[in-house]
């Protein structure tokens, strides 16, 4: 007992340190297990904060750093209405000696390589219009001077393209017509043709160059003619075909060398495919033609007859599948694309 009584004493009293160690660690737990919670609380709202911060950063980067083509990307246009509010009707025609290329530069800001679409909608088609040429500097100035004014009050999207025969060799107005067509489609995926000579203005500009559903005729009068169609199945001068379309009929012959034939024989092709000419009204469709005197180098062709009865035969072969030629240059100069070609020469 003697040993017994400082023992137990001690004993009893370490019951009571056991007691506070064991209140005090739990204690410890409670305030290290509450603190965390609220610490981890704490990062996911912060770390949602900093989200929203992040992205409403990523918004104001991207709008300082938007390229110019993003800041310029004007609204989708609308389609142009289906009658331009721009037409004038017939216009008075002005052939002054004293007009230059210039001028005509100076009054169609908005072209730019030949090529022009309206500012205000969306053009309902896009054209190529294609004019063969050697020579006549003065009668192409004075086509350019009111066929550009001319297609902008019409709202189409349009280039031109002007295809020069190198060279002093017979003219082949088909065959130039035929590269016109397949060069103009390595720029754009035009949907309309025009073939144009380069001597015919148009008076009125309810003409509509644009293509339809079949073959268009543009030229039912001129001036020199009275104002008269030709002949029945006149197709010669200007004329409309859709990309399809001429593609269809195997585009123009390459064989008619010199003046004649190559047009009826486009008639013939387009007969042949079972598709009809259509010509919109006669006191619409008038041209003014620019005099000159035959050209050198553009001699009737005195074979076109018997070019003609052959069309039926050979028209598969003779076209756009066979069309060999060398482009020598393009210019893009302001109004109008120049195509410089040599075609070769006539098969003897
Ligand atoms: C020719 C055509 C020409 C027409 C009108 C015809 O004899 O073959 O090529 O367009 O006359 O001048």
């Amino acid at each position: 007992m003697g040993f017994c009584l400082p023992v137990c004493k001690i004993l009893r009293r370490g019951k009571y340190f056991v007691l506070l160690f064991l209140s005090l660690s739990l204690l410890a737990w409670i305030a290290t297990f509450s603190g965390e919670t609220v610490k981890s609380i704490q990062l996911s709202s912060a770390t949602t904060q900093s989200l929203i911060r992040a992205d409403s950063l990523t918004d104001k980067f991207k709008s300082w750093t938007a390229t110019p083509e993003d800041l310029n990307t004007p609204p989708p246009k609308h389609e142009c209405p289906q009658e331009s509010p721009l037409l004038k009707g017939a216009v008075k025609l002005s052939f002054e000696s004293s007009l230059k290329l210039k001028d005509v530069e100076t009054e169609n800001k908005g072209v730019t390589e030949g090529e022009c679409e309206p500012v205000d909608c969306k053009a309902r088609q896009s054209v190529a219009i294609l004019i063969p040429h050697r020579n006549r500097e003065r009668h192409l100035l004075y086509l350019l001077h009111h066929l550009h004014p001319f297609l902008q009050r019409q709202q189409l999207h349009y280039a031109i393209y002007v295809i020069q025969q190198a060279g002093d060799v017979t003219f082949n107005r088909a065959k130039l017509l035929n590269v016109g067509y397949l060069e103009a489609l390595k720029d754009f995926s035009w949907e309309c043709f025009i073939f144009h000579d380069v001597d015919l203005v148009p008076e009125n500009d309810h003409n509509l160059y644009v293509c339809d559903n079949q073959p268009k005729h543009l030229v039912v009068g001129r001036n020199v003619t009275g104002y008269k169609l030709r002949y029945k199945g006149y197709f010669g001068g200007v004329t409309a075909m859709t990309k399809n379309q001429f593609l269809q009929v195997n585009g123009f012959s390459n064989t008619y060398w010199g003046w004649g034939g190559e047009d009826d024989d486009l008639r013939i092709r387009v007969e042949i495919q079972k598709m009809k000419i259509v010509r919109p009204p006669a006191d619409v469709a008038r041209y003014t033609m620019v005099f000159h005197k035959r050209d050198s180098g553009n001699e009737i062709n005195k074979d076109r007859m018997r070019l003609l009865g052959r069309t039926p035969q050979v028209w598969r072969k003779d076209g756009l599948n066979s069309c060999s030629y060398k482009t020598l240059s393009v210019e893009r100069l302001p109004l109008y694309v120049n195509v410089t070609v040599d075609i070769g020469k006539p098969q003897s």
